[in-house]
Order: structure tokens, then sequence, then C-alpha cells
């Protein structure tokens, strides 16, 4: 495979290389793709507007680059092996050649219903091969994806539907998670109430439960493709064309679009692929996130299809039928690099060793963790028992704003520490900065991690909103990519990430605002107010914790407030955003100018309120006895 590092000594040049020259650095690996036209100039830029803008005037279509590129070596070779949420039920297998007819034939199907470049197409998909066909549809005509997660509410998707401003959703009529359906069609007519944009639902089959259809508006799936044929020429693409949009949560207001452009995201996706993995031709790869974050984007879809390899795409849950069904899966399709979260890690350490020590992991060469820390009992586990020990862990560090991965060990080839995400990629240049945003150089020091240079998978804009993108990420600190995480550089240079040092809480891997969740909480009528943080959990890495002020309640209503407010955050967001802890209080801590002081929340709910720092400028400090007081953890005082 061609630019792929294989030792130690290969990586400190080519990171050498790549800080001396970006610019021949990336573009040499951008020699290898199919363009219809070449770039005049690789890199353009400037952090302050910001303004990125790689491989300019280049053209290509990024689904040539999986198709046409790969399809003379591997036309037969399986692209997506599919297993589906029941073990019982039948996997499907895909080729690359029927892949691309798939592909070719729903792109049609698209272009049948008027969607051209630039056109957003919201898909609100369960985790079946069609989300993956449909995502790369769009991309072959040139229109934008934002793919929404498909356990997000309707009042979500709908937010979702509107920032994008689509006018056509892909969804199916339900979906299943383990024992359960969810009923995607009925969530997103409830969205489409709100979403006068949206001229066209297509519903693919996949649960064959009864659902409306509504005339004119909704169209089947199946009966869509029967209407065309199964190729379609590529639509040819600027470089800095937008690919796609995901929307993610900040520290304030609504989630925002992150916008990626295509030919950067793709070089980004698959070099980091085939380095941090160390992905060899023939291998199976498995990645068990969802295609609707952008671990799925990554790393299910773009990143191994580019590299021509052959990825696992799960429909299930990892503790249903029981909780060894990851390493049965593992087994029934050899796979030889896996590629998880650590809150799955720790769920299923909670579930005992039989699970995993009665199976065959021998396919196993790389195992791989995202989306937070990963505790030191986790990795040992994971290490120990299965990888006995035979397999490299790579802790790979990055984000939805940074496309793919940034600060990661390669596998087998960079010395791992637990807990470390230890060394940047090539191309990636890290800073760490102290509040006033000087650069704290030298190995041993501590504070807010930043990024110097412009990688090509980097974030461009935020949908309909640049100021909004220039203002959360390039104000802070000028000249730089700020990427709201603490972080470590320890006595060997190597990384550590402490975490988010912003109002973000990072639950089971997932970013959630607290703003947003207080926004939800206080849409509950008995909720006069609430302030929201994380505090540490088990197996969540962080749970949510909410301190809610309420209106005079009677018994009835304070033994039914707390289920109440779940199903509340569940309405507005989802299931995944709802608080773990709720506590009724009667006042917050607030400053005179009435700002929330979540620094005092966060103590308590850790449950140590020993050192709450200085309390006087506080309007009321009574509060902070009272919460301590009714707190739902035991705090130390
Ligand atoms: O706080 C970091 C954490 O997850 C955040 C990014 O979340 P999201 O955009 O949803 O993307 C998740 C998957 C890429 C980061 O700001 N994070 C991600 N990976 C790690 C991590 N924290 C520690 N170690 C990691 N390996």
């Amino acid at each position: 495979m061609t630019n792929k590092i294989t030792s130690l000594s290969e990586y400190l040049e080519k990171y050498q290389e790549s800080v001396a020259n970006p610019e021949g650095f990336w573009e040499k690996i951008a020699e290898d793709y199919y363009w219809h036209k070449k770039w005049d100039k690789v890199l353009e830029w400037n952090f302050d507007e910001p303004n990125v803008n790689w491989f300019q005037n280049g053209k290509l279509n990024i689904t040539e680059n999986i198709f046409e590129r790969n399809l003379f070596m591997r036309k037969d070779q399986t692209a997506i092996i599919w297993e589906p949420n029941d073990p019982k039920d039948e996997t499907v297998k895909l080729t690359y050649g029927e892949l691309f007819e798939k592909v070719s034939q729903f792109a049609n199907v698209l272009k049948k219903q008027g969607i051209k470049k630039g056109d957003r197409v919201t898909i609100y998909l369960p985790m079946i091969p069609e989300l993956a066909i449909a995502m790369l549809a769009c991309a072959r005509i040139g229109a934008i994806h934002s793919i929404v997660f498909a356990g997000f509410s309707a009042n979500a998707l709908a937010d979702r539907i509107i920032d994008g401003t689509s006018n056509i959703i892909i969804t199916s009529d339900g979906g299943y998670r383990g024992t359960k359906t969810i009923p995607l069609k009925k969530i997103v007519d409830e969205a489409l109430e709100k979403c006068p944009t949206i001229q066209k639902a297509i519903v693919y089959k996949r649960t064959g439960e009864d659902v409306p259809m509504k005339e004119g508006r909704d169209i089947w799936w199946h009966d869509a493709i029967k209407e065309v044929d199964t190729e379609c020429k590529a639509e040819v693409m600027d470089s800095e064309d937008t690919l796609f949009i995901l929307y993610t949560s900040g520290s304030t207001g609504k989630p925002k679009g992150v916008q990626h452009s295509i030919a950067g995201y793709m070089i980004f996706a698959e070099y980091t692929f085939k380095n941090v993995f160390q992905y060899s031709d023939g291998d199976v790869w498995w990645c068990t996130a969802d295609i609707g974050w952008v671990t799925g984007h990554s790393y299910i879809v773009y990143g191994p299809l580019l590299a021509g390899a052959t990825t696992v795409m799960f429909e299930g849950v990892p503790t249903w039928p029981d909780a060894g069904r990851f390493w049965d899966v593992v087994d029934k399709y050899k796979v030889n690099q896996f590629y998880t979260a650590p809150t799955a890690i720790r769920a299923l350490v909670a579930q005992g060793n039989e699970f995993v020590t009665s199976k065959d992991l021998s396919s196993l060469k790389v195992l791989g963790t995202v989306g937070e820390p990963i505790n030191e009992e986790a990795w040992r586990w994971y290490h120990d028992l299965v990888g006995k020990g035979r397999c490299p862990i790579v802790d790979t560090w990055w984000q939805t704003e940074t496309g793919g991965i940034m600060i990661t060990p390669l596998a087998g080839i960079t010395p791992t520490k637990p807990s470390f995400a230890t060394l940047p990629l090539p191309g990636i240049q890290p800073v760490i900065v102290d509040a006033e945003g000087k650069e704290l150089k030298g190995n041993s020091v501590e504070g807010n991690l930043c990024i110097k240079f412009p990688w090509p998978g980097m974030i461009r804009s935020t949908y309909g909103d640049h100021e909004r993108c220039r203002q959360v990420y390039f104000s802070q600190y000028k000249g730089m990519y700020f990427t709201g995480d603490g972080a470590k550089r320890d006595e060997e240079g190597y990384y550590r990430i402490m975490g988010r040092v912003d109002d973000v809480i990072n639950v089971s891997g997932h970013r959630i605002g607290t703003a947003e969740v207080e926004d939800a909480i206080n849409q509950h009528p008995k909720v006069n107010e609430s302030a929201v943080v994380g505090y540490p959990h088990e197996i969540k890495g962080s749970g949510i914790y909410a301190y809610v002020i309420c209106d005079e309640l009677s018994e009835t209503e304070i033994a039914n407030i707390e289920k109440e407010i779940r199903a509340t955050v569940t309405k507005q967001i989802g299931p995944i955003a709802k608080p773990d802890m709720i506590q009724l209080v009667s006042g917050l801590p607030k400053t005179r100018s009435g700002k929330i002081m979540r620094r005092i929340l966060r103590k308590i709910g850790e449950g140590d309120a020993t050192n709450l720092g200085d309390t006087s400028t506080l309007l009321d400090p009574g509060v902070v006895e009272d919460i301590i007081d009714g707190a739902k953890v035991e705090v130390k005082r």
C-alpha cells in the first residue's frame, strides 16, 4: 500500500518532513488519486477568517476514487460486510462492483427527484447498507449529505433539517436495536410537520411495520430504484466543494453543522486509516461506531472504502443477545482490526470475562479506541483479555471538526502508554497553550490543546454561519484552531488528553452541550431554571447531572418529576442526553451578574466540596450548602 509508514524511524522522518514542508508532504499523497484536473496550488490559508483551501481548483469526485480507482483490482472483493441486529438473520456482503451499482442506481433516484449538486440531503437511517449507499450516492452527484444519528428525537431532527435547509430526507420504516424497534418513519413524520422545505421522503423498508405514506411526498426506496438504471456519471466537483455537514454540540446554542470539503477530507480519511490501523490488503476491518457520528463517516465508509478495504457494518448492540456479541462477530468474519469506544469496553468489562475468554479472537491484530480518554483499567482489559497481550492498542484522539485522527500511536510502531494518545500524525502540528494563548514549549506542560497549521481534513465552516466557526474555533487563540480540549505533554513528549475545558460533556463518547440539555429541561412546564454539568460515571465516562429549580410541586408531582424531566429531554434531544442525576434545588450558585458558577456544581457532582474556591462573589452563598446537603452523590466537605 502506498503512503503507509512501516517503522518508527520512518514515522519520525515523515513527521519532520511534514512540518518542514506541509504542502510538499500532502501534495505527494494527493498524486495518488484520480483527478479530472489537478490543483493549481496546494494550500492557501489564513486562520483569521478562517479560510482554508487545499488543492485549489482541483477537480474530482470522491466516489470515483472509491470505485473507478479501485475497481480494476477489486470488483469482486467484498467492500461491505453487513452484520444484522439479529445474528440469526442473514449477513449481506457487497463487493466493490455491487456497491458501485447500488450507489449509482440510488444516485439516479436522487437525480430523478431533482436533487442537484450542492443540495442538502438529510439521511436518518439505521445501520443498514443503504445508509452507506445513500451517502455515497449523494457524493456521486455532488449533493451534500447531512446524516442525523437515528437515536435523535423528532425535535432534534427537525432542528438539523431546518438549519441545513434540506429538501429531501432518506429514512426507513423503522430500525432494530437489540430487542427494541425504533419507529423512524413516525419520528420523521413528526419532524416534518415543522420542516416546510422538505419536498420528498424516500423510505427504505427495514422492519416491515405498517407506516403511513404521505401522497406526493413519500416514496418507497424499492419502488424508486426500479425506475432508474445502474449507471451514473460522477459529477465533477471542486476540491473545496462541500462533501458533508455533520451536526455536533458546542458549549452554547444549538448544534452546529460542521462542514467538510471533498479533496482534503478524502486524502486525510484514507491516509489516517491506513497508517493508524496498519491495514493491509485482504484484512477485515471493523469499526463499531454508528455512521450517524463522524467516526462512522471517516472509518466505516470513506477511509476504508478509499483504501479498498473490507469494512464491517454492524446494525446491533454490543450486549444483545449477550455481552459476547462483538467477539462473535470478530470470529464470524475473522476481523483483523477492531475499533470501538472506551464506554463499550467498560460496559463489557462489567459483564464478566467469560464472554471474551470463550471466543476465538485469534484473527485480531490491532485494537483501537476513540471518543474519550480510556482509563487504565479498561485499557488493560482490552489489551490483556481481548488482544491476549499481542495486539497493539491505538488510542486515537480526534473530533468531528478534525475530519480524521490527529494524535495517536501507529499500530505496532509507536510504543504505547495506557491513557496516552501519544504522538501527532504527520502533518499535524499540535500546541499546548496557557490561558493567555502563550505556547507552552518543551515537555512536561499542561494547558489547552490547539493546532497551529492547517491539515487537509479540517473543518471549513459551520453551515450557514461562518462567523460562528470563526468565533468558536479560531478567535480564542490567534492564529490557531482551538480544540476545546485540555492536554498534557509528558516528559517524553507524549500527549495525554485531559478532557473538555468548555461546557461540553462527553457522555459515552458523544458530545452533549450543557446549554442544550438545560434548554430541553426548561421545556418542562414546572421547571423554572436548570444547570447541567458532567460528573464521573463508571460506564459512560461522564454522566449528566442536572440541578433543577421547579415551581411549587405537590407530593405526586415530586414523585414524578424526575421521570417527566427525563421524558422531556428524550423528546427534545433523544435518550442519549437524558440526565443521570436530577437534583431539585431552591437556588443556583450565581455571581452578582447572574452567571451560574458551574465550577461549583461540577465539584459537588464529583463529590468533592473540600475546595470550592472563592464563593464570596456569589449572590447568595447559602445555596451552596443547601445543594451539598441535597446532593445525589456523597459529598466530601
Ligand atoms: O474531548 C475529546 C473527545 O471527544 C471529543 C470529540 O468528540 P466528537 O467530535 O463527538 O468526536 C468523537 C470521535 C472522534 C474531543 O474533543 N475525544 C475523542 N477521542 C479521544 C477523546 N478524548 C480522549 N481521548 C481520545 N482518544
